[in-house]
């Protein structure tokens, strides 16, 4: 039944132009996907709403986008260099790959292949892959100068901790939110667009005096839990905090909640918020050599700041949404699919549909509210199949709103209303078109 709900996604996915696999007309890449023009709209909504939350609305918060090419000491002193691996297992019977930690363990050296069999780790032994995907930037092939893909936007946020306190003269407690790509060399893939070798996150690292760590990282867990919720329009039932388990945490962090989205594959993880202490200051403070201490002018005293750091992932979170809006229902006998997704997010927000598009007079009106609207709401003019057709074509993409335009509209200056979610009609007045959607988004 999952796995139906899932392979169902993934087909409307490439059909409808969200998801499209990578080099795909060259036979793909494992865990590598494109985004197609619907995709890429809902994805920039994403970001937008979070960047707008958090970057601009919070005067704590500002933002930042720092280069994806990284330095390699900055690896060093993060740990990712040297500390950045997955433990990786063959099935000798299926000849799959597989990370230790997300396979069953039996007994002993013995775990369960999802084939069924069993991996006896000592005789296919389980070996150290490093995430970190690296790159020459020296001119000369046979004398490289290695830069590396970051793994994740955090640590361009650590290195430039000085810079933004000196540049904006922000006190603690001071976010820095960052949205930007990072890469993994995942061997394992599987899952759709759910680990990916090239992805997106919006990270905030949350600077603050150690004593309000606590406090912080629990105010944190609970304004990205009720982001979920109440921006993205998540289903309650279909989200949860997990909190970590002491011996699973890293040595560093000294509490860590992963929010989690009941995928069809599961309860997997959206976004993990660490309090992360000092350590990551403290690092590329000896690496580097730089005072990255912060001086508290009101209390006269000088301290590495303490780090609360909520992580998400742009594509993940996108899956969610996709998982959660996807609805099939009967109507006249006939299965509906509908992506009820939350209007905000949805790539258009209106469809102009002009009835006849033999009638020359009727698709200039329609174009003519196309252009009225198209700078209000994100709005889409589409004339390419019958009304039928275009209909399902929009629910299936998850438009909220279908505006028809007919023979009548020329008359009476009126147009069909067509709400996503109750297939409900509705004649509006052309000039009252964009209010009526307004207080229809409100309600
Ligand atoms: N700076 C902390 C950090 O990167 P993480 O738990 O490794 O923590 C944070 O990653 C978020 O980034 C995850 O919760 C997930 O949403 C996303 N993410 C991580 N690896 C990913 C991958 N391979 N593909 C897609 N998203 C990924």
């Amino acid at each position: 039944m999952a796995e139906d709900k899932l392979s169902k996604i993934v087909s409307l996915c490439k059909r409808r132009g969200f998801i499209f696999g990578g080099s795909e007309i060259y036979g793909g890449v494992s865990s590598i996907w494109d985004y197609g023009p619907l995709g890429s709209k809902i994805k920039k909504r994403i970001k937008d709403l979070w960047w707008k939350t958090y970057a601009e609305d919070r005067p704590d918060i500002v933002g930042l986008d720092c280069s994806i090419i990284t330095h390699e000491d900055v690896f060093k002193a993060s740990g990712h260099l040297d500390g950045f691996n997955d433990m990786l297992v063959d099935c000798l019977h299926c000849k799959k790959r597989f990370r230790l930690d997300k396979i069953e363990h039996v007994k002993d050296n013995i775990y369960k292949c999802e084939c069924g069999k069993d991996i006896d780790t000592n005789v296919s032994k389980p070996r150290k892959f490093n995430l970190m995907l690296r790159t020459n930037m020296s001119a000369i092939e046979t004398e490289p100068y290695w830069g590396y893909l970051r793994p994740e936007t955090a640590q361009g946020i650590f290195c430039n901790f000085q810079n933004v306190l000196s540049s904006t003269y922000k006190k603690l407690p001071l976010g820095i939110a960052q949205i930007g790509k990072s890469f993994r060399n995942e061997v394992t893939g599987g899952s759709f667009i759910f680990r990916m070798k090239e992805f997106e996150q919006m990270e905030i690292e949350y600077f603050c005096a150690p004593e309000d760590s606590d406090r912080l990282y629990e105010e944190w867990v609970e304004e990205r839990y009720s982001y979920y919720i109440n921006k993205i329009g998540l289903k309650k039932e279909n989200i949860m905090k997990r909190p970590h388990a002491q011996d699973e945490l890293a040595h560093y962090a000294r509490g860590c909640t992963d929010i989690e989205y009941l995928f069809p594959f599961g309860w997997s993880e959206l976004e993990g918020i660490a309090n992360r202490t000092d350590y990551d200051l403290t690092q590329h403070a000896k690496f580097s050599k730089k005072d990255l201490s912060y001086f508290d002018q009101k209390n006269n005293r000088k301290f590495i700041p303490y780090v609360i750091e909520p992580s998400a992932g742009v594509d993940r979170t996108f899956f969610a949404v996709i998982c959660d809006a996807f609805h099939e229902e009967e109507v006249n006998g006939k299965i509906r699919t509908v992506l009820k997704l939350k209007p905000q997010l949805a790539a258009h927000c209106v469809a102009i549909l002009p009835l006849l598009t033999n009638r020359p007079e009727l698709v200039e009106l329609a174009k003519k509210v196309f252009c009225d609207i198209k700078d209000k709401l994100p709005t889409q003019y589409d004339d390419t199949a019958a009304i039928g057709k275009l209909y399902r074509r929009q629910d299936e993409i998850g438009t909220p709103f279908c505006v028809t335009v007919d023979v009548d509209s020329m008359t009476d200056k009126k147009v069909t209303v067509r709400d996503r979610d109750t297939m409900k009609q509705e004649r509006i007045e052309i000039e009252h078109l964009i209010e009526y959607i307004n207080t229809q988004l409100k309600a």
